[in-house]
């Protein structure tokens, strides 16, 4: 049968896959514009996320925001998900089995989706969805044909704001990303290209 975002949405909010489920205020499904060339992946829900259920909302997701407004992107025209849709107490990494448990949801909404380009925001979602030994460090900025899509990864926002020192190099990312927006993406209009 064909999926559609109503089942995955009910399935989602009523999953008990792993213990994460025990102690979530909300999932965290996703958001963003579901006919978007652009999909961007996170780690898992913090403190905000949880309260809200809605993906990068604290300062981490300010960021983000500003990172996207730089290129011409705002939420409308991007889908934003996580690898893990519950928040791991503390903000902790979700352990593999947690990952394990929701990377179907996030396989799912990528099949609905179908992203020209799909951007790992940070090294779990990079290692996930590009390569188990992938060295954030090393590979941010670099381009992988994965499953049909363009993909790349982007320190994470967090990690920005914890090393402000990274930004120059996060500004080159964000550049190559445009570039490859404007390559590829056929109805991704950007604000305000970045020359
Ligand atoms: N960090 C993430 O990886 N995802 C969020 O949704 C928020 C913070």
């Amino acid at each position: 049968m064909e999926d559609s975002w109503e089942a995955l949405q009910y399935e989602c909010a009523r999953c008990r896959e792993c213990a994460l489920s025990q102690t979530r205020q909300n999932v965290v499904f996703g958001v963003g514009n579901p006919r978007a060339e652009i999909m961007l992946v996170g780690e898992g829900p913090g403190a905000n996320e949880d309260e809200q259920g809605v993906p990068f909302v604290g300062k981490a997701g300010a960021l983000l925001d500003d990172m996207l407004a730089i290129i011409g992107l705002d939420r409308t025209k991007v889908y934003i998900a996580n690898i893990v849709k519950c928040r791991p107490p503390g903000n902790r990494d979700p352990l593999n089995v947690e990952q394990d448990a929701c990377i179907g949801y996030l396989r799912r909404q990528m099949a609905l989706v179908r992203p020209r380009i799909l951007v790992c925001l940070g090294r779990i979602a990079a290692m996930r969805l590009i390569d188990p030994k992938f060295r954030i460090t090393r590979e941010h900025g670099a381009w992988f044909d994965v499953d049909g899509m363009r993909v790349t990864a982007f320190y994470h926002p967090s990690a920005l704001l914890r090393d402000p020192g990274r930004r120059p190099e996060a500004f080159d990312d964000l550049k190559s990303l445009q570039r490859e927006i404007l390559r590829v993406c056929t109805h991704t209009e950007l604000d305000k290209p970045w020359q």
